[in-house]
């Protein structure tokens, strides 16, 4: 089985994208062939570019190893690094009717909050389709609000094989349902878009702030409470067992602690979780050559896919080369 996800290097990764995206992508590596890259083309389609872009790509690939993506296992590697995905994004916007990208929510959703489209922020699904159908994966494990790109994956694909036979492999999307949305510090969907992340990795006592402001609702310290609807214990459970888990929900129930008290529980329970995650990190922090190294030896394993599949696709289109 062959598993492909990208990550744009867009901010600080959250506990959204790691529990949504990057941690099936870790356990993936056990039983599959997977690939994992950072989407740097993707990111610039909402304004992100310069140093800053170059800054966040490095950071982003330091926090995917540090989380345990394994070069020795995964082929991983920085998207503007393999050229090939350019020349399909284009060979494949033949097969793209204008009305599946303005169906787009991703789309729709940025422009009703009024930021202002460009191109690239119209065409990235298709740019999102030659991600994958480049390497023909057969699974994309993504969060809920990534559907409907590989859908639309799906679609362009199908159409091209009508055409030229079946060369590309449909994709299927693939979502942990007890983990579909990660739920913000406001109980929206956690996004650095919204400004309500709890951030991965970030010092100590930010994350505390962070975390007390989670919004819960106003009970008196000695009641009972209410834990499926709240936003915090929504957050701890990610990182709890089954035990730990009733235990939680027993200190709701009984009353006579407050959402202070789990708050304090989840920024102790996060900080634990993420520990060996941060002692690799800061290995890979002083060693930055190292990952850049790792990012091109990912990116020639990826190459010596993309060729022969863009060698066929150049066949079959007419395209000279
Ligand atoms: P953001 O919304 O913060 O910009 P991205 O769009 O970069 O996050 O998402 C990267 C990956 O993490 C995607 O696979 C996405 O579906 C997943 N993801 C992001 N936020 C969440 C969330 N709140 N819950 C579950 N998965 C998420
Ligand atoms: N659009 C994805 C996101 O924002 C990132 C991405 C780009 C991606 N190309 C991909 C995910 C290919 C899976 C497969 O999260």
């Amino acid at each position: 089985m062959r598993v492909l996800t990208g990550i744009q290097p867009s901010g600080d990764l959250h506990i959204g994208n790691y529990f949504g995206s990057i941690r099936q992508m870790v356990e993936a590596q056990k039983t599959s062939e997977t690939f994992a890259f950072i989407a740097n083309y993707h990111a610039m389609s909402s304004g992100n570019g310069g140093e800053k872009l170059a800054q966040l790509t490095m950071q982003t690939a330091t926090d995917f190893l540090s989380l345990g993506i394994d070069p020795e296992k995964s082929t991983f590697w920085v998207q503007s690094d393999v050229k090939e995905v350019l020349e399909l994004y284009w060979i494949l916007s033949a097969f793209t009717p204008m009305g599946l990208l303005e169906r787009a929510h991703s789309y729709k959703d940025k422009t009703a909050k009024g930021i202002s489209a460009n191109h690239s922020l119209f065409s990235y699904p298709v740019l999102m389709a030659a991600d994958i159908l480049l390497f023909s994966p057969e699974i994309i494990p993504v969060g809920k609000d990534q559907i409907q790109h590989v859908e639309i994956a799906r679609d362009i694909a199908t159409k091209f094989n009508n055409e030229y036979g079946d060369i590309l492999t449909i994709p299927e999307f693939r979502i942990q349902e007890e983990v579909q949305t990660v739920p913000g510090i406001d109980g929206q969907k956690m996004s650095k878009s919204y400004g309500n992340t709890v951030n991965i990795f970030g010092e100590e006592k930010k994350q505390l702030k962070t975390i007390k402001k989670i919004v819960t609702e106003q009970v008196a310290l000695e009641e009972s409470k209410e834990f499926e609807n709240c936003n915090v214990y929504n957050m701890a459970k990610l990182f709890l067992n089954e035990s730990e888990l009733v235990k939680l929900q027993n200190r709701y129930t009984q009353g006579g602690e407050g959402h202070g008290h789990f708050k304090l529980y989840l920024a102790d329970v996060m900080w634990e979780y993420y520990k060996p995650f941060r002692e690799q990190r800061e290995y890979y922090l002083n060693n930055q050559g190292e990952v850049r190294e790792i990012l091109k030896m990912g990116a020639a394993k990826a190459k010596a896919k993309a060729t022969p599949m863009m060698e066929k696709i150049r066949e079959v289109t007419g395209i000279l080369y």
